[in-house]
Formats: structure tokens, C-alpha cells, sequence
């Protein structure tokens, strides 16, 4: 049992200009493309315009600091709950028989890092043929207080710990690039990364834009720590209709691929 693992961006699922918007056609479509996976799935989603603005509002991510927090995490994870609501009803729709799993209630996590995952549940989910869906979450964190946790990081932590055959992360553009693509017409796909890289990806910076857990350079370094473990990923562009179904079916090369 080799889930692949799955995730969809939270710029691609919601509206990043608009706070709590679902984009729910493009949500619907997903959805089918998913269910046309032939192996099981673990599927996990990004924050987008309902997680992130909460949580930077009370500055989660960057620890325990004042009281206001303990309202900001509990109304940053009710966000996500809501989001999560909405992925598995469409999930549900396309006759997927998702189930949520939530991250602040099985992750242990310090310094904004997984230590450890309940795992017994999802495995014996995932048995019983169903389709487990995990999320960026607000959670309890044993030396910061409390901390952010990114869906990329939970992606490579269950690929890891799960022993997925490939990782594919949906995003809104093409896959990485050389420059921000939405900045920079200039801006070129690369096609494949390898641990070799290193200075490339040193170049896509720690990704301090508005986003509480950073943008493409964390999920390169990700991604990279999990193909050093021989887990291959793809980051494909899931706004364009029918590549994230060929990328769950198994098709290479519609992105980026990164691997060892
Ligand atoms: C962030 O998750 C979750 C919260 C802000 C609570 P991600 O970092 O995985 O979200 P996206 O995909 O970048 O939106």
C-alpha cells in the first residue's frame, strides 16, 4: 500500500484576493481529476485566502507571544476547518470517499517542525480504501507555543513516513521557475531539480512574501530532503484543466520534477 501523496495549493482551491472565497469550479474539477487516480491517495491542502490571513493577522507562525493568539489559532484552524468542509464535499461529490484528518490534533510538533504523526489511523484508512484529507493547520507547537504548519511539510512527512511512491504538488503555475512567472514574462521552467541544485534553489529564497509558511523555495527544499530518500516529486500546474489528472495517473514531465 504506496499512496501517492497529493497536495492542492491553496492559491489554486480559494480566491487569494479574496478572503474566504472558494474557487468551487475549479475545486469541482479537481475533484474528478483525482478520483481518475488508480492508486490510493492522501490528499492535503494549502491555506490559501482562508488560513493565511487570519493567521498572519495574529502572527502564529511566529510563536506564543500574547494572549489575543489563543482566539487567533482557535479562528485560523476553524478557517481551515471550513475550507477542509469544503475540499471534502467536492472530494465526496466526485465519489471519492474522503475523510478529514486534522493536523493540529495528530502531529507533534517543535520549533514549527513534525516530530512525530499519529499514523495507525490514516494507515488503517487508507486499508479500508479510503481517501484521508490533511490540511495547513494552526497548531500547538512544544517550544514556540504554538506555530503554523505548512501543507508541504505535512506532504513530505507522510510521503516519508508512508513510503508514497511519488508526491505531487498542484500549484498555479507551471511548475518552478527562474523568476516569479507572474512578475516576469522572462521567467523560465525548470524542468528538474536534483540535490545538485543546491544553488538554485538557495536562489529562490526562504519566500518571505505574504504567505505565513513561504513560497517555492520551501517547497523545493522539501521536496529535496524527500528524494534524498528516493521519494520523486512533480510540481504541476493544477489551474490548467486535466494535468493533475494525468500527473496522479502517472505521467512525468507536465511540471517540475524533483528527485534524488
Ligand atoms: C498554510 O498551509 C495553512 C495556514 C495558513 C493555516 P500552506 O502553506 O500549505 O498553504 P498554501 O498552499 O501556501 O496556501
Amino acid at each position: 500500500m504506496r499512496p501517492l501523496v497529493v497536495k492542492l495549493g491553496g492559491s489554486v482551491i480559494t480566491d487569494k484576493r479574496r478572503p474566504f472565497v472558494v474557487k468551487r469550479a475549479i475545486l469541482k474539477r479537481l475533484a474528478r481529476e483525482l478520483a481518475a487516480a488508480k492508486v490510493p491517495l492522501v490528499i492535503v491542502h494549502g491555506g490559501g485566502s482562508f488560513g493565511h490571513p487570519v493567521a498572519s493577522k495574529y502572527g502564529i507562525a511566529e510563536g506564543y507571544k500574547n494572549k489575543n493568539q489563543r482566539m487567533g489559532l482557535s479562528l485560523t484552524h476553524r478557517a481551515m476547518e471550513r475550507l477542509n468542509a469544503n475540499v471534502i464535499e467536492a472530494l465526496q461529490k466526485a465519489g471519492l470517499p474522503a475523510i478529514a484528518v486534522q493536523p493540529s490534533a495528530c502531529a507533534v510538533v517543535s520549533g514549527g517542525q513534525i516530530q512525530s504523526m499519529e499514523l495507525a489511523p490514516i494507515q488503517k484508512l487508507l486499508e479500508l480504501g479510503l481517501v484521508p484529507v490533511l490540511y495547513g493547520d494552526a497548531v500547538p507547537d512544544l517550544s514556540k507555543g504554538m506555530s503554523i504548519l505548512s501543507g508541504d511539510q505535512i506532504v513530505a512527512y507522510l510521503a516519508r513516513e508512508l513510503k508514497s511512491s511519488r508526491v505531487v504538488l498542484g500549484v498555479d503555475v507551471n511548475g518552478v521557475c527562474t523568476a516569479d512567472p507572474k512578475k516576469f514574462k522572462s521567467a523560465k521552467l525548470v524542468r528538474r531539480i536534483t540535490p545538485a541544485g543546491e544553488k538554485f534553489v538557495a536562489s529562490l529564497g526562504a519566500g518571505k512574501g505574504k504567505d505565513v509558511t513561504g513560497r517555492m523555495g520551501n517547497k523545493v527544499r522539501e521536496l529535496l530532503a524527500l528524494a534524498e530518500r528516493g521519494v520523486e516529486a512533480e510540481i504541476v500546474n493544477a489551474t490548467k484543466p486535466g494535468v493533475l489528472k494525468r500527473a496522479v495517473q502517472g505521467e512525468r514531465g507536465l511540471g517540475t520534477v524533483v528527485e534524488g
